[in-house]
């Protein structure tokens, strides 16, 4: 089965950014977290260096927005070049209005939702969006070890999905190597994001290629 494979720059030497980006061009977007120092403790970059990272990227931006108030700088990140970006639902005042911006703006929209974050009050928010992000860790760091208790939420909003025909990107972030991989495909992600697993250890063009090895 394809998969999307999109390796987290959070794990890249921040000084070679450029030269970084060209180690995965053989992935399908590259994950861009940005940190606020507020809805997460730590702080990575704004749009000014996201921007650039899409001004020089061989392969589109998914930039992961882990900022309070996206209700009012999200659109900023598809105005600079990012092809999707992803707010989460614990920050945002008006989901919806958010997506539309983001639309609006030429940029797909996506939702995510923090571990403890339940999908019930957001089943209705799933028709409008283009990409569920379920976060398999706690936000805010990586090379934390993969939730397996994330499997049920996931499989059951697989579920909900497929059951009213909705078939936005569903998106796995945290933990994701060629052991957890396997798990979350089979409860229905087709997106996986890896910071650790790709930079880590290794060679990223060789490391991309066990992760998509592992969902055939
Ligand atoms: C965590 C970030 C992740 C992180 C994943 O807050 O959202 O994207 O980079 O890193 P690994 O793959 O090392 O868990
Ligand atoms: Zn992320």
């Amino acid at each position: 089965m394809s998969i999307r494979l999109h390796p987290s720059l959070l794990a890249a030497d921040f000084v070679n950014i450029e030269s970084e980006l060209r180690r995965i061009d053989t992935a399908d977007a590259v994950h861009v977290d940005v940190m606020d120092n507020h809805f997460v403790p730590a702080l990575t970059f704004g749009p000014q260096i996201v921007g650039r990272i899409a001004q020089v990227s061989p392969i589109p931006l998914d930039v992961h927005l882990m900022i309070d108030n996206p209700d009012k700088h999200a659109v900023t990140y598809a105005e600079v070049g990012a092809q999707s970006v992803t707010f989460h639902v614990e920050a945002a005042k008006n989901c919806s209005s958010v997506v539309a911006n983001l639309r609006q703006a030429g940029a797909a929209a996506g939702v995510a939702l923090k571990p403890a974050t339940p999908l019930e009050p957001y089943l209705e928010l799933f028709h409008e969006v283009d990409m569920v992000l379920i976060m398999t860790v706690e936000p805010g760091a990586g090379g934390q070890a993969f939730m397996p208790e994330m499997m049920d939420k996931l499989g059951e909003l697989s579920e909900y999905l497929a059951a009213h025909r909705l078939t936005p990107l569903v998106e796995v972030d945290g933990g994701i190597t060629v052991t957890t991989l396997p798990l979350a495909l089979h409860h229905g992600a087709n997106t996986f994001v890896a910071g650790s697993s790709v930079y880590g250890s290794g060679e990223p063009h060789s490391n991309i290629a066990a992760l998509r090895a592992v969902a055939q």
